[in-house]
């Protein structure tokens, strides 16, 4: 789908009544999502060995250990790594909103029996999960009054901060810094690109910078909102909450590619006109967090 058909239909439902937008929009991701739990293992699966690569490059082991994930998405299927693959011993998954849906579980569940012959859930909940996966919908780690309840050892996300608002950035890692333990370790990936560039390939991946925020605020909305903030501004927030980066890798952009090529042909707005190139260009952010 066109990314100017997509926007139309996000700023349509986002007229609607919470509940409604919410309900309209969750069935239109189950349509469009329909056949692609094989798909999303794969893709999952290659942010997970490159996480995995990471934290073995600073002999992080997650064997018995507890993980929280911040963003869950549409489906368990990093918790279900993190259990089947790393051996972990739970994963509780957070989520601003509740995007898990009981057939794409199922599926996965299928997918996991037919190529790894394990029944993997063992609970009949809400959704088919298995005991060592807690799932927690609606809930916002930026509220103070949070209880985890766990003795957390590793945060994780994917392709989640880029859609969290930089103050609730900030409280939800102030908020880490005070409940979790001293010698938990954070990793996030992020991904800082104009998301609506993976479905135009007409758009620059940067086209986004040559807006002021009100002009981004029209061209967005709840569900498609993306803050496009640039590699700094995440670090600084981290070190605002106490963090020190541990390892920090990210994708640069080659100067004789066709992504740069439409990234120079941009006027950026003012926001934007102090970063370095490297800053701005900045792609596929992973970066492991550690308290000072
Ligand atoms: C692009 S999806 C990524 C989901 C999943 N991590 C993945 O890799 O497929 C972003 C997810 O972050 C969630 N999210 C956005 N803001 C959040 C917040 N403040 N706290 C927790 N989750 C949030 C959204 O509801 C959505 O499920």
């Amino acid at each position: 789908m066109n990314h100017k058909t997509k926007s139309f239909i996000f700023k349509s439902l986002d007229i609607l009544p919470n509940s409604l937008g919410y309900g309209i929009y969750h069935q239109l991701q189950k349509f469009l999502n329909r056949n692609s739990v094989n798909f999303k293992v794969k893709t999952n699966g290659r942010s997970f060995e490159e996480a995995l690569e990471i934290l073995s490059k600073e002999a992080i082991n997650l064997e018995n250990k507890t993980i929280l994930e911040l963003g869950s998405g549409w489906a368990p299927i990093i918790p279900y790594s993190f259990i089947h693959s790393a051996d972990a011993a739970l994963v509780v998954t957070y989520d601003i909103n509740e995007h898990y849906d009981s057939k794409t579980i199922n599926k996965l569940n299928t997918y996991y029996k037919e190529h790894y012959n394990t029944d993997i859930a063992s609970e009949k909940g809400k959704y088919a999960l298995p005991n060592n996966v807690k799932y927690y919908p609606k809930t916002n780690l930026a509220d103070t009054s949070i209880n985890i309840g766990e003795h957390v050892d590793l945060v994780f996300s994917r392709f989640v901060l880029e859609h969290i608002p930089p103050e609730d950035l900030l409280k939800i890692h102030q908020n880490f810094a005070k409940i979790l333990p001293k010698s938990a370790y954070i990793l996030h990936m992020i991904s800082p690109s104009d998301h609506r560039a993976y479905d135009d390939k007409s758009l620059s991946y940067y086209d986004f910078l040559k807006y002021s925020p009100e002009e981004w605020k029209k061209q967005h909305t709840k569900f498609d909102y993306h803050n496009r903030l640039r590699l700094p501004n995440y670090l600084e927030i981290f070190e605002k909450a106490g963090y020190e980066v541990i390892s920090l890798d990210y994708d640069t952009c080659d100067k004789n590619s066709e992504k740069y090529r439409k990234f120079k042909e941009l006027t950026l707005h003012k926001d934007f006109q102090n970063y370095t190139e490297e800053e701005l260009l900045a792609g596929s952010i992973n970066v492991l967090l550690k308290l000072a």
